[in-house]
C-alpha cells in the first residue's frame, strides 16, 4: 500500500515539491516538519526525528507491533500472506487445539452456570453485585463439585487426555487416570487482547482456602504476558488516554459494569515489564489503585518502577482502609471511584509519603534510607531533566544537600550499570557528517553509483558506524542484484538509529539535473578519500611513534613506507 494514501488517512498532507507535508503527529509543533516521500515511500520529521516506511507508522501511530502492521499492511493492499512463517507445525497445532479447548471449556462452564445445578452461583454473582448481562459479557462459568466434569465433556468431543492435561484443565491421579482442576468454583475465563481464552481463574463460592484455583503456565499462557480484561478495554484505554490498573478479576468487572471501561486487572502479581510495554501500545499514562498499609506494599511500590523505564507516567489512587475497587464502587458508587483515580498522587509523591510514615525523617539514617529508596526510582528516569528536578526536589523535602544526593545517584551507576549506562560508556564515534549522508542519498537515488563508491571506500572507512553499516548493506544487496529500495534497506537492518540517517539523507533538500548530480557525487567522493587518507595518516603516525619508542626498526621501516607512499598519492 502507498505510504501516502496510508498517512493521509490519519492526518491531513499537503503536496510540497516532489513529498508531502504535515504537522508532525509524534510531537506537538505549528509548522510542518513532517515530511512523506511518494517516491521513496518512507517518512520523516525535522523536528522529532521520527522516521520509517509504512509498517513504522503503523507501528508508531497505532502502536503496532511489526507483524501486526505487516497483518494490517498486507490486509488493505489485499495480499494474504503466507502462514508457514509462523511456527513449525507440530507446536503450531498444538497451540490452535490448546485455543479449541479452552474456548470449548469456558462454553462448558457458561453453560453449568446457566443449568438448574448453577442456581447457587448465580445467587452468589447476584450477591456480588454481577448483572445476569455482566456475567454473559465476561461468559463466567461455574465449575460442579463431580471430579470428572471437564474430561467427560472434552473426550466427547474428541480431546484427548494428555492434551488437555497440557492445557491444565485436569490433573493426573496417583492411582492412575484424571481429574478435574476446578470444582465447585465460579470461572473467569482469562483473555488476550485478541479475546482467545488463555487460561481461567476460579472462585470458592465461600470462605474456604484457597480462595482461587487459577490455569498453570501452558504453551499459550504466561501470567507476567497478559492483563485480564484488557480485549474489553483496550479501545476506551486509548480513547481516554489513561489505564487503571487494579489486582483482581471482581475489581476489574464490577467498575467496568459501572461504566469506567479504561482498566485492566494484574491479577494479584507483581506488573512485569511485558506488562507495560503491552498498555504502553495504548497510553502512556497509568493510574494503580493501590490496597494500602498492606503487607506487600513496598515490594508492589517497587514494581512500579517498571513503568518509569518505559518511560511512562505512573500515579498511585488509595482507597479507604479495607476497601478493594469492587467493594468500594458497589458502595459509593463509580463517581467516587473516577474522583479517587483523578485524584492520584505521582508515584515519586505517593513513595516519599510512604517511606515518611515508615521511618523517621528527622533521624540521621532513617533519611539516608529514604533517600536511598527514592533514588533507586528516581535513577531510573531517562530524561535528565526530569530526573534533575526530581533529585532537586527530593533534596528539599528531605533537607538535604542536592550534591549530596547526585553522589549518591554516580555512586548507583557504577555499582549497577544499567543496559542504558552501558552504551553510553561507549558513545557512537564521531556523527555522520554531511558528506557521508549526500553520499547515502546519492547511492540510494542512482543505483549505478554504487559501484564507483565500492572501488574507493569500504564499509570500514566511516567514524560513524551506522554509515558503515548502510554502505555494508547497500554493497551487499547490490552484489546479490537486488533493488535498493531506502523503505526494505530499513526493515533489513531493523535499527532505529540507522533508519533515522536513512532518512536524514534521503529527505535532504537537493533537486540537481543530471550534470551537476554527477559532479556533486565526484565531489562527495573526493572528500571522504581525501578523509579517509587523512584518518590513515594520522594513525601511522602513531604507529610510528610507537615503533620509535619500542626500537622495532623493521616495523619502523614499514611503517614508513606505507607512509611515504600515502602522502605522495593525494
Ligand atoms: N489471587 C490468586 N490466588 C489467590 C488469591 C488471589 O490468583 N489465592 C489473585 C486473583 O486474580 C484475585 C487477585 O489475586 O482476583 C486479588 O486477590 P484478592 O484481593 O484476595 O481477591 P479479590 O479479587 O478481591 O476476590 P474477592 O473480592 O472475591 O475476595
Ligand atoms: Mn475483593
Amino acid at each position: 500500500m502507498d505510504i501516502v494514501e496510508l498517512i493521509a488517512g490519519y492526518i491531513p498532507l499537503k503536496r510540497s515539491g516532489r513529498n508531502f507535508k504535515a504537522l508532525c503527529p509524534f510531537h506537538h509543533e505549528k509548522s510542518s516538519s513532517f515530511m512523506v516521500s511518494p517516491d521513496r515511500q518512507i517518512f520523516h520529521c525535522f523536528g522529532c526525528g521520527e522516521s520509517g516506511n509504512a509498517f513504522k507508522f503503523l507501528m508508531r501511530y497505532e502502536r503496532m507491533e511489526f507483524p501486526e502492521a505487516v497483518e494490517v499492511l498486507a490486509q488493505k493492499a489485499g495480499v494474504r500472506l503466507p502462514e508457514f512463517q509462523k511456527e513449525d507445525s507440530a507446536v503450531s497445532s498444538l497451540i490452535t487445539e490448546l485455543y479449541k479447548i479452552n474456548e470449548a471449556s469456558a462454553l462448558f462452564y457458561h453453560g453449568n452456570l446457566n443449568s438448574v445445578a448453577g442456581q447457587q452461583a448465580r445467587q452468589y454473582l447476584v450477591k456480588r453485585g454481577i448483572k445476569v448481562e455482566t456475567a454473559v459479557l465476561f461468559k463466567l462459568g461455574l465449575a460442579l463439585e463431580t471430579w470428572d466434569g471437564i474430561i467427560t465433556h472434552l473426550r466427547g468431543k474428541g480431546f484427548a487426555l494428555a492434551t488437555l492435561e497440557k492445557a491444565g484443565l485436569i490433573l493426573p491421579r496417583d492411582s492412575g487416570g484424571y481429574y478435574d482442576r476446578f470444582r465447585n468454583r465460579i470461572i473467569f475465563p482469562i483473555r488476550d487482547i485478541k479475546s482467545r481464552v488463555l487460561g481461567f481463574g476460579a472462585r470458592i463460592l465461600d470462605s474456604s482456602l484457597p480462595k482461587y484455583v487459577n490455569s498453570p503456565e501452558t504453551p499459550i499462557y504466561t501470567k507476567g504476558r497478559n492483563l485480564f480484561g484488557l480485549d474489553l478495554s483496550k479501545d476506551a484505554i486509548r480513547d481516554s488516554d489513561c489505564a487503571v490498573i487494579v489486582e483482581g478479576y471482581l475489581d476489574f468487572i464490577i467498575p467496568y459494569q459501572a461504566g469506567i471501561r479504561n482498566i485492566v486487572a494484574s491479577s494479584g502479581t507483581a506488573l512485569t515489564q511485558e506488562q507495560a510495554k503491552l498498555i504502553k501500545r495504548y497510553t502512556h499514562n497509568v493510574v494503580v489503585v493501590f490496597d494500602p498499609d498492606s503487607a506487600g506494599e513496598m515490594a508492589a511500590l517497587r514494581s512500579l518502577d517498571i513503568f518509569i523505564e518505559e518511560e511512562m507516567s505512573v500515579k498511585v489512587a488509595t482507597l479507604p482502609q479495607g476497601f478493594d475497587p469492587d467493594l468500594f464502587v458497589r458502595e459509593s458508587g463509580p463517581e467516587a471511584f473516577k474522583e479517587k483515580i483523578d485524584n492520584a498522587q505521582s508515584l515519586f509523591d505517593y513513595k516519599l509519603k510512604v517511606l515518611k510514615s515508615r521511618f523517621n525523617a528527622v533521624d540521621i539514617e532513617d533519611k539516608a534510607k529514604i533517600a536511598g529508596l527514592m533514588l533507586l526510582t528516581i535513577n531510573k528516569i531517562n530524561d535528565s531533566v526530569l530526573k534533575s528536578e526530581y533529585t532537586k526536589k527530593l533534596a528539599q523535602e528531605l533537607d538535604v544537600k542536592e550534591e549530596a544526593l547526585h553522589a549518591e545517584i554516580k555512586k548507583m551507576s557504577k555499582t549497577a550499570p544499567s543496559a542504558k549506562s552501558a552504551e553510553t560508556v561507549h558513545p557512537k564515534a564521531a556523527p555522520a557528517s554531511p558528506v557521508e549522508k549526500l553520499l547515502i542519498k546519492l547511492m540510494l537515488e542512482q543505483t549505478e553509483l554504487i559501484h564507483r563508491v565500492k572501488d574507493h571506500l569500504g564499509p570500514a572507512d566511516f567514524a560513524d558506524v551506522r554509515v558503515g553499516r548502510i554502505i555494508e548493506a547497500v554493497f551487499e544487496l547490490s552484489d546479490k542484484g537486488s533493488a535498493i529500495e531506502p523503505s526494505f534497506l530499513m526493515d533489513h537492518l531493523g535499527q532505529e538509529d540507522i533508519s533515522r540517517l536513512i532518512c536524514e539523507s534521503v529527505f535532504l533538500p537537493e533537486e540537481l539535473s543530471g550534470q551537476d548530480r554527477e559532479k556533486l557525487f565526484d565531489d562527495c567522493l573526493l572528500r571522504l578519500k581525501q578523509e579517509k587518507a587523512k584518518t590513515k595518516r594520522l594513525r601511522l603516525h602513531e604507529e610510528i611513534k610507537t615503533a620509535q619508542g619500542a626500537g622495532d626498526q623493521e616495523k619502523l621501516r614499514l611503517l614508513l613506507e606505507e607512509f611515504h607512499l600515502l602522502v605522495k598519492k593525494p
